[in-house]
């Protein structure tokens, strides 16, 4: 259900969940981009009328009410996005709840304080979403990029009110039911960063469901060190060697193939334009060099791959894009998928923390046909796991 079916909601109170865990330096907002996520749903509530009641966690307080992690701080940053005022209510339940929303007229907003200061939060426990279930009359959940959490606001709520997803919401689910639920084939995935072991769940859910799977960043090193590639000192779990095999196998098993890089940019220090800079083909890899990023001729055909396929899911940059020139491949691949997505060839869906990063980085975030601003809960998706806060909204 989304806000098309709550019906008249004049002078309702509405709790809205959100997620407004936006990264923060020198004490303002460094990436506003969940903040301009929650303003449709944020305005169409006080549009129709309704008391707009915004619950969200900030930070990880551990159920302590710790003033470093008050969402105080983020009620200007907020209203400044909405061009609307944004009251603040000091507590998301309670009697400090209830005497805010008791001076609020239909068609404001109010931020809660973090749900977090609460211990039942992340316990999920009934009691607090029941008292926070007593100050509203509908629950909204337009926070996707908390949904990997059972906690009372993003999951026990959604089982004591009328609950509906947000405008947020649903345009995450529309765009990862496009990716991997019924995507337009052929579907390619592409996987980077550091390590293999915190991907090993979406490796082997996605070589199940895609027909071509990228492999890039250091994860690379332990596949191809796993097929007798000597990576000299690059960063490699060698004891996944084993399980990289597996996922080899289970890859041709489905009918997906495995792309690695055949050649690379290799240095022998990990630094900015380092003058042992080479490009090499994979098996010349010296004793005391590192894999830094993928070769240009190993981008140019995995190129040639995305514009064979039809749908893109992307999570994680193929090289230490943080130092040039090893943001090289990761920008060339983004700009050809760019590049298909505006020409109506490619649906092209991208996630987790370092990749919006590294998108933005290549100018092409806004070229994707969608970025979600999800982080953890964008790579339980990609392991095809059932997201509790999603879940419940489904009930
Ligand atoms: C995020 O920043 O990815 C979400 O807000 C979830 O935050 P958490 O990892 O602290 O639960």
């Amino acid at each position: 259900k989304t806000l098309d079916d709550m019906g008249d909601i004049n002078g309702k109170a509405v709790l809205v969940r959100e997620d407004l865990n936006v990264p923060m330096q020198d004490g303002s907002v460094s990436d506003d981009t969940r903040l301009r996520a929650a303003m449709p749903t944020i305005l169409e509530l006080a549009d129709r009328g309704a008391k707009v009641l915004i619950l969200a966690h900030f930070g990880r307080p551990k159920g302590q009410k710790n003033p470093e992690f008050s969402l105080s701080k983020i009620t200007r940053p907020l209203s400044q996005v909405l061009g609307r005022e944004v009251q603040f209510i000091p507590d998301c339940a309670g009697q400090a709840a209830v005497d805010g929303i008791a001076v609020m007229r239909p068609g404001d907003i109010a931020i809660l304080e973090n749900t977090r200061f609460h211990p039942g939060e992340e316990k999920n426990d009934p009691a607090l979403a029941d008292a926070m279930a007593a100050i509203g009359d509908l629950y909204v959940n337009d926070a996707f990029s908390a949904a990997h959490r059972a906690h009372a606001s993003t999951e026990g709520l959604a089982h004591k009110l009328p609950a509906f997803a947000g405008r947020s919401m649903e345009k995450e689910l529309n765009a990862l039911q496009a990716a991997l639920g019924q995507p337009v084939k052929p579907v390619a995935a592409v996987v980077g960063g550091a390590k293999v072991s915190t991907k090993l769940d979406v490796l082997n859910n996605l070589v199940a469901k895609v027909d071509h799977l990228i492999i890039g960043g250091g994860m690379a090193n332990t596949f191809l060190h796993a097929r007798g590639v000597d990576v000299g000192k690059s960063l490699c779990e060698k004891d996944l060697a084993d399980t990289a095999e597996a996922i080899f196998e289970a890859a041709d098993r489905a009918g997906c193939t495995i792309h690695l890089p055949y050649d690379v940019a290799v240095a022998k220090e990990f630094a900015a334009n380092p003058p042992s800079l080479r490009i090499c083909n994979v098996h010349e890899v010296a004793a005391d060099e590192m894999i830094l990023d993928v070769g240009p001729a190993a981008v140019e055909a995995l190129g040639d791959v995305l514009k064979n396929c039809r749908t893109l899911v992307w999570n994680g940059p193929l090289g230490a894009f943080e130092i040039a020139p090893f943001d090289k491949a990761t920008v060339a691949l983004a700009r050809t998928a760019a590049a298909l997505t505006r020409e109506g060839q490619l649906i092209s869906v991208a996630g987790g923390g370092d990749t919006v990063a590294a998108l933005n980085h290549a100018g092409v975030a806004g070229d994707f046909t969608f970025v979600s601003t999800a982080g953890g809960a964008f790579l339980e998706w990609m392991e095809g796991k059932e997201l509790p806060g999603v879940k419940a909204l489904m009930a």
